[in-house]
């Protein structure tokens, strides 16, 4: 049995616990929250140990690991006090603000040697597997992408997601999955640009992002993505599609499937487990149980990759320029 806590008992951590109520191979010891009300609410929900001092949690419980679901500019100091006390890590997305708290904890983490993990769960999708092997030796040339949701029109969701000062918006907030999972069958991007605005929901007082950006990147191996976003969308979507003279392959990540042709064959794959948050905790869980950090398919290291292509992103999306990663 690995014994876990929670730090952070908003959206996503409500989530993780109950997707952990499920998992026979973890037991939830503590969470944290030094939000009051949130905290109670988890506690009578999930009826678990609360605590609004995060050292005290794990000093009295002394979990194997931690799970991190706090905004990202809230990371250094939550690894530091568990990985000192020999406490593994899952950090949700995005895995810091800026690079220079990314390196803090990537510091810390190389230092105390925890068993870490990123909240990156599109790549434990099966989908996301088969795209690997199908691609892998032949060419890609073109990739366009798309991930629509609606953030923006829910009323009851957190309000810091649309301040840019501490989310980011949706280029650095949401799309930083679509450059993970991106850079995981692609490589690395070397240049970024693009455009962004307020096409459906305008800026107002507590409404500082734009809702919509569009980019275009170019990767080290030459291949060219257009991706398109927006929070401003009833629904949820999220599609890459690859293109080349050898193939042409919709990998639907919200629907599990790739689908499409290689090499003149048809192909149709649905994966039979993309329960994604239950993969990647059990995952967590496993690699501490063995000690093997191999088990983990997003560490933390690997994590600032796609943290700085988010960065560049919302950079070129400022500024209005190219920009170089
Ligand atoms: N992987 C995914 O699909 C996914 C989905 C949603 C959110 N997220 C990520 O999860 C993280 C949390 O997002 P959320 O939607 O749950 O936000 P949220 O606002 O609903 O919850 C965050 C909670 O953290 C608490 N908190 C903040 N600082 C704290 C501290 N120092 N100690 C203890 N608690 C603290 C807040 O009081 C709040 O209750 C973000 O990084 C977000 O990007 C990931």
């Amino acid at each position: 049995m690995v014994r876990l806590a929670v730090v952070g008992t908003g959206w996503q951590g409500q989530g993780h616990l109950t997707t952990m109520k499920e998992i026979n191979d973890i037991q939830v010891v503590g969470i944290c929250d030094l939000n009051e009300e949130m905290l109670k609410k988890a506690v009578n929900k999930f009826q678990v140990k609360g605590f609004n001092n995060y050292v005290e949690m794990l000093e009295e419980t002394k979990p194997d690991g931690i799970v991190i679901c706090t905004p990202p500019e809230v990371r250094e100091f939550l690894v530091r006090e568990a990985a000192e006390r020999g406490i593994h890590c899952f950090i949700e997305k995005p895995p810091a603000k800026n690079l220079e708290m990314a390196k803090k904890v990537d510091e810390i983490l190389d230092r105390t040697g925890v068993i870490n993990s990123v909240g990156f769960m599109y790549r434990y999708s099966g989908a996301v597997a088969k795209t690997r092997e199908l691609i892998a030796g032949r060419r890609v040339a073109l990739v366009r992408s798309a991930m629509l949701d609606g953030l923006a029109l829910r009323p009851n969701w957190p309000r810091w997601f649309f301040d840019k000062e501490r989310s980011g918006g949706p280029a650095f907030d949401q799309a930083i999955h679509i450059f993970d999972v991106s850079r995981y069958l692609l490589g690395e991007v070397d240049q970024v640009i693009g455009y962004q605005d307020n096409l459906i929901v305008p800026k107002g007082e507590d409404f500082t992002i734009e809702d919509s950006f569009s980019v275009t990147m170019k990767y080290t191996n030459g291949i060219l993505q257009s991706h398109t976003h927006t929070w401003s969308y009833p629904g949820v979507f999220t599609q890459i599609e690859l293109i080349s003279d050898e193939l042409h392959l919709t990998l639907d990540l919200a629907k599990g499937i790739v689908s499409g042709k290689v090499d003149d064959i048809e192909i149709l794959f649905e994966s039979k487990d993309d329960a994604l948050y239950c993969l990647e905790l059990e995952a967590f869980a496993k690699a501490i149980a063995e000690n093997n950090q191999d088990l983990v398919l997003s560490t933390y290291k690997d994590s600032i990759q796609s943290l700085e292509v988010a960065l560049k992103a919302v950079e070129a999306l400022e500024s209005g320029t190219k920009v170089k990663i």
